[in-house]
């Protein structure tokens, strides 16, 4: 048996760092000093230990082969989900100010929610797996997983990793945070949308709502493998 351990192919720098702010630029508008420098240290940390250099690098799939955007980078996504996470407790808040949202949580959350991206995305990572199914699981985790645990290196409270490990699937067999809720809402939502607006390929949209349907694309778009 070969056992596998999750570390670092290149060291962190700055620039890796840099190129995380300048991808997800949104990262900024975490208040929390230590909290927002652990997001970015968190995403280092995911890229460093994947092939990946840049979160633009990375599909902009939600899992590997399903749902499949037919253009743009995982850029897109977190950044959408981020910004949609915030409309939607500022909505809340704004109708009903008696309602309690930890912003720091929320946003480090949403910014986070796809950090473990990089390692199931990762293409040694996923030809390992793809060679031997049974040997240590295909993948060894989901990106909800992994991402609880890079967060929890990183140096990130609880209630970040909570919504890293509760945005997808896991969140279901779970009682999940009124912040994790939002941003769970947020990214399904951002799926649904993305899906009904012709924007992911439909043969991808089977672990979507099966009453969804893809409206077509009014011009042309730049995708992965030419326009469409
Ligand atoms: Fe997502």
């Amino acid at each position: 048996m070969t056992y596998h351990y999750p570390q670092l192919r290149r060291a962190i720098t700055d620039d890796t760092r840099n190129g995380v702010l300048q991808d997800f630029p949104e990262i900024s508008q975490i208040i929390d000093a230590d909290i927002r420098d652990g997001v970015v240290e968190a995403w280092s940390q995911a890229l460093c230990c994947s092939d990946f250099e840049r979160i633009t690098d990375i599909p902009p799939d939600g899992n590997p082969g399903a749902p499949v955007l037919k253009s743009g980078t995982q850029a897109d996504h977190v950044r959408g989900v981020f910004r949609y996470t915030s409309i939607i407790a500022r909505e809340f808040e704004q109708t009903y100010p008696q309602v309690n949202i930890d912003w720091t949580v929320l946003l480090a959350g949403a910014a986070c929610h796809d950090v473990g991206k990089p390692y199931e995305f990762d293409p040694t990572n996923r030809k390992r797996w793809a060679e031997a199914p049974a040997a240590a699981g295909q993948p060894t985790f989901r990106h909800s997983v992994f991402g609880m645990y890079i967060c929890l290196i990183a140096g990130l409270p609880e209630e970040v990793a909570h919504i890293a490990v509760g945005h997808s699937f896991e969140g279901n067999h779970m009682g999940v945070s009124a912040e994790c809720m939002i941003v769970r809402q947020a990214d399904h939502g951002w799926w649904h949308v993305a899906g009904a607006l012709g924007l992911v390929e439909e043969q991808t949209m089977g672990g979507l709502a099966s009453n969804l349907r893809s409206r077509s694309l009014s011009r042309s778009t730049p995708t992965r493998t030419g326009t469409a």
